[in-house]
């Protein structure tokens, strides 16, 4: 294994990306960085300050992202994100959020605010960092990039009995489309669309767990 490695993880929503890579930073003695989670945090603040009429008012958002400081507290392994110091981990997964997120990661100006804090905590190496566009955007040289998906079908199973054990009641369909919304929106967005890096592994985990997929990724970065 390189020293210091920098691992890219991007792929489809619910593919478990972000519980992967936690266990191979567990297993590897690096950093982890759920980059989501910081859309996600700005997703919390504009639903906060910004939301009228059902709809986030983007181009207000926009002009106060400056107001906006998101931290990652005992980033060792630890996921705890904090919005203005105020730990926000519980309210980033809430489904209203999920519902917005993708339209809040569209913004280039959104995109370019984060991008200095992913870059930055990636300088040391040591660190892997799992999103949408890592491999292609934020970190173009890293060690290594893979790139993980599954059917439809599954990844909207494995949603739901993400939310049932929170205790959301959910249905399958509705899951399923905000799953295929969410899927366009970032596939189709002009930067930094969601796609698969020229030098990335794709992983395709519909028919194996998600220990097999920890154990696939780590063979190829122990080799
Ligand atoms: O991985 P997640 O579901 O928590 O990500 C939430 C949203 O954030 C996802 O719909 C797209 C966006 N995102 C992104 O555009 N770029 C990233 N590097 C990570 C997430």
């Amino acid at each position: 294994m390189t020293k210091n490695p920098v691992i890219a993880i991007d792929g489809f929503s619910s593919t478990g990306k972000s519980s992967i890579s936690k266990v191979i930073a567990q297993k590897l003695d690096l950093i982890h960085l759920d980059t989501g989670a910081l859309y996600r945090g700005i997703t919390v603040y504009a639903l906060r300050n910004h939301f009228q009429d059902q709809k986030i008012n983007l181009t207000a958002l926009k002009k106060d992202l400056h107001n906006i400081h998101l931290e990652f507290r005992n980033p060792q392994q630890q996921l705890v994100l904090f919005l203005n110091n105020q730990n926000i981990n519980t309210e980033i997964r809430d489904p209203k959020v999920s519902e917005f997120v993708s339209i809040v990661a569209k913004e280039a100006e959104v995109r370019n605010f984060l991008l200095t804090t992913q870059r930055a905590m990636a300088e040391q190496g040591g660190i892997i960092m799992d999103g949408r566009d890592i491999g292609t955007v934020v970190l173009p040289n890293a060690d290594y990039k893979f790139f993980l998906t599954a059917s439809t079908e599954e990844r909207t199973r494995r949603r739901v009995l993400e939310l049932q054990s929170q205790g959301v009641n959910a249905d399958f369909e509705e899951v399923k489309a905000n799953l295929l919304m969410r899927d366009k929106i970032d596939s189709e967005r002009e930067i930094s669309p969601l796609k698969q890096a020229e030098d990335a592994i794709l992983i395709d985990n519909t028919s194996i767990n998600k220990e097999q997929t920890i154990d696939l990724i780590l063979s190829y970065i122990k080799k």
